[in-house]
């Protein structure tokens, strides 16, 4: 199961994919998370802390990597022949950061060449790698994407079943949502849940769900939380959350939905 966490800037993607991750994991599957963003902080939501998380050198931009495994450094410039081909299956053991028994986050960067500028190698490196995960065998991989809609034209998006979309209680933001949400569609990616997240008023939410979605896009609420501001001024991971609090249930149930999502796709594959 390959899900992607999409949505506009600031809607919660890393909060969710870290503590959805978490519970999958939790709860038994082996699951590789993937942060995918510029400016990558998922390692810190899971509960590395910050001086740590620093010093994690993404793949795409790991120079050094990158020319041990295609043969050229970046800014060699254009003319320069690299392996299009290069070796990444023993990356995530490699780079992998155990967060716990199941689970295992690689902190990939921007694969979109436009945030990186020309480190093309690295790139090369970074997608393919991204490849391989995806044909693996892995039972779930998570992947928190950069904010916008970069992630579906990099010819990536598609090979995911499932996508997240997340959305704020607002009129623009879930706009916004019903674009990504076309382009998803546009791809084929089969699941695709709506999340309103932050969500202080349920009766507010889901009218406004109603004037945006005319079609009947499935979608879960997760409730505004102040524990998750205190979490974070305390500088610890979604792993500290009380089980109790509004963020932790509704993200526990959109895990239940992904579960029985698992179960459906492996019945109708015998
Ligand atoms: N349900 C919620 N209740 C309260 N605060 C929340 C909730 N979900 C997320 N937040 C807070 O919103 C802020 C942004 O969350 P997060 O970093 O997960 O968003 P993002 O979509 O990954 O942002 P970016 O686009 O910058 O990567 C964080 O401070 C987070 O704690
Ligand atoms: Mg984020």
């Amino acid at each position: 199961m390959k899900i992607l966490v999409a949505g506009k800037g600031g809607v919660g993607k890393t909060t969710i994919s870290a503590l959805l991750s978490f519970l999958l994991s939790k709860k038994g599957n082996n699951v590789l998370a993937l942060d995918t963003d510029s400016v990558p902080n998922l390692a810190q939501s899971l509960g590395i802390p910050y001086e740590e998380a620093e010093k994690i050198i993404p793949l795409s931009k790991n120079e050094e990597l990158a020319k041990e495994r295609t043969g050229a450094s970046p800014g060699e410039g254009w003319g320069v022949l690299f392996s299009l081909t290069p070796k990444v299956d023993d990356l995530a053991n490699k780079y992998g950061i155990k967060i716990n028994k199941n689970l295992k986050l690689v902190v990939v960067g921007s694969i979109d060449k436009s945030k990186e500028g020309c480190l093309c190698p690295s790139i090369a490196l970074a997608r393919a790698f991204l490849m391989h995960v995806f044909l693996s065998k892995k039972d779930i991989i998570v992947v928190d994407s950069e904010a916008g809609a970069e992630v579906f034209g990099r010819g990536l998006a598609e090979k995911f079943n499932v996508m997240l979309c997340v959305s704020e209680p607002s009129l623009k933001s879930m706009q916004i949502s019903k674009k990504l949400i076309e382009m998803g569609m546009e791809l084929n990616i089969s699941n695709i849940l709506l999340i309103i997240n932050k969500v202080e008023d349920i009766l507010r939410a889901a009218n406004i769900y109603k004037k945006v979605f005319s079609e009947n896009i499935p979608y879960r609420i997760v409730r505004y939380d102040t524990s998750l501001i205190r979490l974070e001024d305390e500088g610890k991971g979604i792993n500290k959350l009380p089980q109790d609090s509004p963020f932790y249930k509704d993200v526990e149930n959109i895990c239940k939905k992904i579960i029985s999502l698992k179960k459906m796709s492996k019945a109708s594959s015998i």
